[in-house]
């Protein structure tokens, strides 16, 4: 069983090796499931327009692609090389996105966003990026944080929920919305 101390490098090793047997590891294009996810999340965020938005762990760009018709600037940024490539493919086409590699916390572009989307992300991270990255949320973003957590187990040291009650340490309480395998937790910044 991994632990939560493992260093980081495995993490991107994993995720590495996902995107190298496929561009759509989560069948993030075609699960019924997902498309119904999205619909969920994209209620939850609410129609904007945001002025700047922010998508960290953004995969090969599928939500992006739906949250973009709501922004007038959208930045996405992935850790795997990959999955930007997949990224780029649909969004590049999009004059109000920019697409970047990274790895929050620690390369967090410098923005103030008006709306942060992790979907599906937070469990790939340590506690520690988790507080590093709440840290730089509660700094920075100027409005709704919205995070989506499949709540089953996890191939990670974190789950879901734990992942989440991280973030609250950091951000105090989020309006938790549960959902069937997942839920979706929408913390209100000031602005
Ligand atoms: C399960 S996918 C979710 C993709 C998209 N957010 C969605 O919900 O459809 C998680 C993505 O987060 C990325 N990721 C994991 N840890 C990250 C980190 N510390 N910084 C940036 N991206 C990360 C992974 O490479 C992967 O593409």
């Amino acid at each position: 069983m991994r632990r939560s101390s493992l260093p980081h490098r495995e993490t991107l090793d994993h995720l590495a090796r996902l995107y190298a047997a496929s561009d759509d590891p989560w069948d993030h294009r075609t699960s019924p499931y997902e498309a119904g996810k999205y619909a969920a999340t994209l209620d939850a965020i609410g129609h904007g327009p945001f002025k700047a938005a922010l998508e960290i762990g953004c995969g090969n760009g599928t939500l992006a692609r739906r949250l973009a018709d709501r922004c007038d600037r959208l930045t996405v940024m992935d850790c795997i090389p990959a999955a930007i490539r997949s990224a780029r493919q649909v969004l590049d086409p999009l004059p109000q996105v920019t697409v970047l590699q990274g790895c929050a916390p620690q390369d967090l572009p410098d923005l103030r966003p008006d709306l942060v989307l992790l979907s599906e992300v937070l469990y790939f991270l340590t506690p520690k990026e988790i507080t590093g990255l709440g840290g730089w949320l509660r700094a920075r973003a100027t409005g709704p944080v919205i995070a989506v957590n499949w709540t089953g187990p996890t191939d990670e040291a974190l789950d879901g929920p734990r992942a989440v009650a991280i973030l609250q340490n950091v951000l105090g309480p989020s309006d938790s919305t549960v959902h069937d395998g997942f839920r979706i937790d929408r913390f209100a910044l000031p602005a």
